[in-house]
């Protein structure tokens, strides 16, 4: 882009001096079709279980998550994220594929109860896992190849249950394409993926650790998630998922890795989600409870900043309020 402009001919305060021409040549908005709002559902009844770290974030028992994903739908939120905690932990991970396991129970009701919710459901192990590690572990080490099958299975046992969308978060190496043959040899080829592809290993998950009671109990998930200071590497990721059949990558944190939101976006031109964590999420409810910033503005400033960078969708759970706000 070339620009010879000079003052005083050229005046850029021009365009700024009434809302209406600041509207007229807006470059981004934020659309709340493109929110997703993350949802915990655990087993039981009439649960409704405070997360210490996120304020205004739960683990619900399916009773419970219907009545949220049914408040904040009719809010406006288009789309929710769904992790399950359930009550037994094993070293394979049984209760991630079951096919009475707690994600496949929720999805079912939720679209029983409000199909046009649309509902997309995280795929991990580490929540059904006893050492809290996102694949099997032998030796120390967490295997990979052994890992896609589960991971497979998984997602086949979502997308049974009715999931509208999959997205795998557990960063093992080929699992976008594992997971993407064994929904289409069951008759899901047309069921979309959404790949945690830039996933870093970050400490901007603390929170959500304790939402989804899923800390690795030995060690810690770097050899599989990504190094902080590697941008190239993330393109190799994104390239790699979108080979093996991803739909939409993702960049996970968000605000810290804006860069690579527009790399991504910028070298593939596919859709791109971006997921604003746990911490990001706990840091401006903890600075704004204390009257430091206002929470309004700086969340969605922020969710502006995502769509700035390239991603269409934003993961966040601030959702249900964004949408309200962008309303108002
Ligand atoms: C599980 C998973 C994690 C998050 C989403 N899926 C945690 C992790 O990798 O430890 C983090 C989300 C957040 O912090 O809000 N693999």
């Amino acid at each position: 882009m070339k620009f010879f402009g000079q003052f005083p001919n050229c005046r850029p305060r021009r365009l700024r001096s009434s809302p209406a021409l600041r509207r007229l040549v807006s470059e981004t908005q934020l659309n709340p079709a493109q929110l997703v709002l993350p949802l915990f559902v655990r087993p039981g009844k009439k649960i409704r279980r405070a997360i210490g770290a996120m304020p205004g974030v739960f683990q619900l028992s399916p009773d419970e998550l219907l009545r949220e994903a049914e408040r904040v739908h009719t809010l406006g939120v288009p789309a929710i994220l769904l992790f399950g905690i359930p009550d037994k932990k094993d070293e394979k991970a049984g209760g991630a594929f079951a096919k009475n396991g707690i994600v496949q129970q929720a999805v079912r009701l939720l679209k029983k109860e409000l199909p046009s919710l649309l509902v997309i459901t995280d795929v991990c192990l580490c929540e059904y896992m006893s050492h809290g590690h996102c694949g099997i572990v032998s030796g120390g080490k967490i295997l990979n190849d052994p890992t896609l099958k589960i991971l497979a299975q998984t997602a086949l046992s979502h997308a049974e249950a009715g999931a509208d969308m999959v997205a795998p978060s557990d960063m093992m190496d080929g699992r976008v394409g594992a997971i993407r043959a064994a929904l289409d040899k069951n008759g899901f080829s047309e069921t979309p993926m959404m790949s945690y592809a830039a996933k870093f290993a970050s400490a901007f998950y603390g929170p959500f650790r304790e939402a989804a009671e899923s800390a690795p109990q030995f060690g810690d998930r770097r050899s599989y998630q990504m190094d902080a200071g590697n941008s190239n590497e993330a393109l190799r990721e994104a390239a790699l998922d979108l080979q093996e059949g991803a739909d939409i990558v993702m960049v996970k944190p968000a605000l810290a890795y804006l860069d690579l939101v527009w790399r991504v976006k910028q070298t593939f031109g596919c859709p791109v989600a971006v997921y604003a964590v746990s911490a990001e999420h706990a840091m401006i409810k903890a600075a704004a409870a204390r009257g430091w910033i206002d929470e309004r503005a700086v969340t969605l400033e922020s969710l502006l900043a995502m769509r700035r960078a390239g991603a269409e969708i934003i993961i966040t759970y601030a959702a249900a309020d964004a949408v309200t706000w962008l309303k108002g």
